[in-house]
């Protein structure tokens, strides 16, 4: 078969070039079938983070944070992680939130003054979080701290004690 058999068998219209319309014709099926393509991807990704649980991951409020034979007597230990300080007295124990009352700052423990400050506006509170100084409005919370089956020390932030509240160990 020569090429002006193929021609004969052709039914376009007289004046068309086949080849030419094919290629038109599959360029913009191409193009349809990206675009659906994309509004597809589009839309699979809205149903995903539309389904998705929207939720808020935040640190357990209940922890342990060790075992009491860490904490020499009368000491007090930043617990960096939960924002928390561990004080050991005569006593026994007791859990005091690092969180300034004043603006949420973290506080840091000044062995040499003997105190608690806050960097941020010179608030500062005595060990067991009984403000001495600065705009804080009130003192520090104590958590409530307990020990477990096995001997550890566990902290409960849900919970607030009486600042003289301490567990006897
Ligand atoms: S945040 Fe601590 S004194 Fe302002």
């Amino acid at each position: 078969m020569n090429e002006s058999d193929k021609t004969k068998g052709n039914e376009e219209p007289s004046g068309t070039q086949q080849g030419s319309e094919v290629t038109r014709r599959d360029f913009f099926n191409e193009i349809t079938l990206a675009a659906l393509g994309i509004a597809g991807v589009g839309a699979a990704v809205v149903t995903y983070r539309y389904l998705s649980p929207n939720v808020l991951f935040e640190p357990p409020t209940s922890f342990r944070v060790g075992s009491p034979d860490d904490y020499p007597v009368n000491s007090i230990t930043f617990i960096q992680n939960q924002q928390v300080y561990i004080v050991r007295v005569p006593e026994g124990f007791y859990a005091v939130s690092a969180v300034c009352t004043h603006l949420g700052c973290i506080t840091q423990w000044k062995p040499d003054d003997n105190l608690i400050e806050c960097p941020c506006h010179g608030s500062k509170f005595k060990r067991d979080g009984i403000k001495v100084a600065g705009p804080a409005p009130r003192p520090l919370p104590h958590f409530a701290i307990s020990l477990t089956p096995d001997g550890a020390l566990l902290v409960d932030t849900l919970e607030i004690l009486k600042p003289n509240q301490v567990l006897k160990v």
